[in-house]
């Protein structure tokens, strides 16, 4: 599996000037690379720190030297909380903050607080879900009684409202968009209401609203738009991770960057390429391609071959009309139409659907240049 240099740089940027332009702020996800040489470079870019899943992942941040994080996700588990804890005691540098959406869990942080004794503030924000969905509060009574019962404990902060719309669908459809909307409706309202109880804090730049994966951040940004109360604007803060990359298949499809109407201005270039040797032809139209399973996602459509070369290096040829029917571990079965020749020893590059399945599949990716030179590597830690 490669990544290309240009399109890295170019999504990295992209991204970045969108939410410049825009006025919302960034905090990549870093579960969908879990590269902190990536981390990096996508602050360096103007993102405001990296959001995480795990503890684990809080772990690799802190190592890695980034010191804002943000946990979009519930954290229950009391050893890595009192490790947050003390870390933001012995570091004034460091910026964390994580969901909350279950008065249990508000106990769970004020324990480690209360055993910590610490001057530094632990962060939070509320978690709004919806039915059928992940985690998240379901009501605004339940985000409500949440707030209250964290606004309650000493040095507990809530600072704003977080959700996820990407769960929703994926797709474009008619439901699925309005969907979308009304959640994200839903969470600013919840913003808005908690605001106006005063049970959230500005912790600096306004109260923050949170959601925005890779599909739908256009929609998160027209609804977090809004006043959370007369001249009140909140802080917006988009999460998207699989921008990085961006792919050849569900992302290609469905990015406001590159779905049919895209938007102008802005493009997102396909940065992952995986190539394989094709083994075998054993029946007419079918090649069988040595990469499987274990080397790309599969999860959200199959790899999708792209182009091909004869020899070390041949010229490179458009296979796009080829397609993959199946994989096995180390395998891929290739169709090839009639025209098309791909001949034992051949390479084929395939473009991947889903980068968050893809970036786990090696632990050392090699940067290539145009002329397909490795320039650099980019460790994972999977
Ligand atoms: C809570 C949360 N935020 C943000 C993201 C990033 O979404 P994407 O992979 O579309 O960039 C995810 C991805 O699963 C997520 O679970």
């Amino acid at each position: 599996m490669t990544l290309y240099a240009a399109a890295l740089e170019n999504n990295i940027a992209t991204m970045a000037a969108y939410c410049r332009d825009r006025g919302v702020e960034l905090a990549p996800h870093g579960k969908t690379t879990l590269a902190p040489q990536l981390f990096r470079r996508q602050i360096a870019a103007g993102a405001w720190g990296i959001s995480v899943a795990t503890p684990d992942q809080i772990a690799l941040c802190r190592s890695s030297g980034i010191s804002r994080i943000f946990l979009a996700n519930e954290f229950v588990d009391q050893d890595a909380i009192a490790w947050v804890i003390s870390e933001l005691a012995d570091d004034r540098d460091f910026e964390f903050l994580c969901y909350v959406d279950s008065v249990e869990g508000v106990h769970l942080i004020a324990d480690g607080l209360r055993a910590a004794r610490t001057d530094r503030p632990f962060d939070v924000v509320i978690e709004v879900g919806y039915e059928g969905g992940r985690t998240g509060c379901r009501s605004a009574e339940a985000a409500r009684e949440v707030a209250a019962a964290a606004a309650a404990v000493s040095g507990l902060r809530v600072i704003g409202v977080a959700g996820y719309e990407g769960g929703i669908g994926h797709e474009l459809s008619d439901d699925v968009l309005r969907s979308v909307r009304e959640y994200l409706g839903f969470v600013h309202s919840v913003g808005s209401e908690l605001t106006a109880a005063g049970l959230v804090t500005d912790s600096g730049s306004g109260i923050i609203l949170s959601a925005g994966g890779s599909i739908f951040f256009d929609e998160v940004v027209e609804a977090f738009s809004q006043d959370l109360l007369p001249g009140q604007r909140p802080r917006v803060l988009l999460r998207g991770g699989s921008y990085v990359s961006h792919d050849s298949g569900i992302y290609s499809r469905l990015s406001p960057f590159t779905r049919p109407g895209a938007l102008p201005s802005y493009r997102l270039i396909p940065a992952l390429r995986v190539w394989g040797q094709v083994l075998s032809c054993p029946e007419a139209g079918l090649a069988l391609v040595n990469i499987g399973r274990r080397d790309t996602p599969f999860d959200e459509g199959m790899p999708i071959p792209e182009v091909a070369r004869r020899g070390k290096d041949g010229p490179l040829r458009d296979v796009r009309a080829c397609s993959v029917s199946q994989l096995n571990d180390q395998h891929a079965f290739v169709t090839v139409p009639g025209k098309m020749d791909l001949e034992v020893g051949d390479w084929v590059g395939f473009g991947i659907s889903h980068p968050c399945t893809a970036f786990d599949k090696s632990h050392l990716l090699p940067v290539v240049d145009e002329d397909y030179h490795v320039i650099d590597f980019i460790r994972t830690y999977f």
